[in-house]
């Protein structure tokens, strides 16, 4: 029958199961078996914890697990743009292309967008990814200050490799030379190595870069310049109502 009385630990699927023969019934009955639900049904446990642990990893606050594509009702303009982009997720990936949501007004669904883009990639394309706002990011680096041995690059090493950056709220926290000079740094490297990066913001590109000059930044063009390349074509503004107001509104 191909089946040895042997047991072996299978790690493809965490289970321990029969040892098969070499021969052609052995690879037959090794087959079956791995069709078999008792493997399917440790197959989907073991694919539940992986996600689980990406979605942590992540860093995406648990409030924003439950928003889905799925429950982000209307503005099927800018769902399209942002199906079509996750469809073909392994091209923008090898381009280094990301996307900048943007819209001047709040309540919009830019971060319940984001974050589901954020869940399909972890769970369509099991790929690793940091969704943190702004200021999160300023806070974990100023953080990596209290510990002298690290040195300046593998204080935002994280935010450099990592496969996929999302950056919520990006220009929400007041501009400082430190914070212009740190996010040059993540989106260059970010640029130059092709690693997608994701935004959400209340400016437009344009409207960014004047709040730059405004603060006397030194070249303020630099962080923008950079976005428009590393997110070409997916520069989208998300437009509607505001839907907390919605929310609040009695039934
Ligand atoms: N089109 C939508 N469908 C379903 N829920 C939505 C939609 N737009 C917004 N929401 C919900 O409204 C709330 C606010 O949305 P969200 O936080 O994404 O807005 P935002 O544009 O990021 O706002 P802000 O500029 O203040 O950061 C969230 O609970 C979100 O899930
Ligand atoms: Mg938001």
């Amino acid at each position: 029958m191909g089946v040895l009385p042997d047991t072996i630990y299978y790690p493809f699927c965490g289970l321990v199961g029969p040892k098969y023969c070499d021969c052609k019934a052995g690879e037959g009955a090794f087959r079956e078996w791995c069709r078999s639900a008792a493997v399917c049904h440790a197959l989907q446990e073991k694919r539940r914890v992986e996600i689980k642990r990406a979605m942590e990893f992540s860093q995406i606050p648990k409030h924003w697990w439950k928003k889905t594509m799925l429950s982000f009702e209307g503005q099927e303009e800018i769902k399209l743009a942002v199906n079509r982009y996750l469809d073909c997720f392994q091209k923008m990936q090898e381009a280094g292309c990301g996307m900048y949501l943007w819209s001047e007004g709040s309540g919009r669904g830019k971060t319940h967008l984001l974050s589901a883009v954020c869940q399909e990639i972890i769970r369509r394309y099991a790929v690793s990814c940091i969704f943190m706002t702004e200021e999160h990011i300023f806070r974990k680096i100023r953080e990596s200050f209290d510990d002298p041995g690290i040195g300046e690059e593998a204080r935002i090493r994280q935010f450099l490799t990592i496969p996929c950056l999302f950056i919520d709220d990006f220009g929400a926290t007041k501009t400082t030379a430190w914070k212009n000079e740190m996010m040059t740094a993540i989106l260059d490297y970010r640029l130059n190595h092709a690693l997608p990066t994701f935004f959400t913001s209340n400016f437009s590109l344009p409207s960014y870069e004047s709040s730059l000059q405004s603060s006397s930044v030194a070249r303020p063009g630099r962080i923008t310049s950079r976005i428009y390349e590393m997110c070409r074509g997916f520069i989208l503004e998300v437009k509607g109502e505001d839907f907390r107001r919605k929310l609040a509104t009695p039934l």
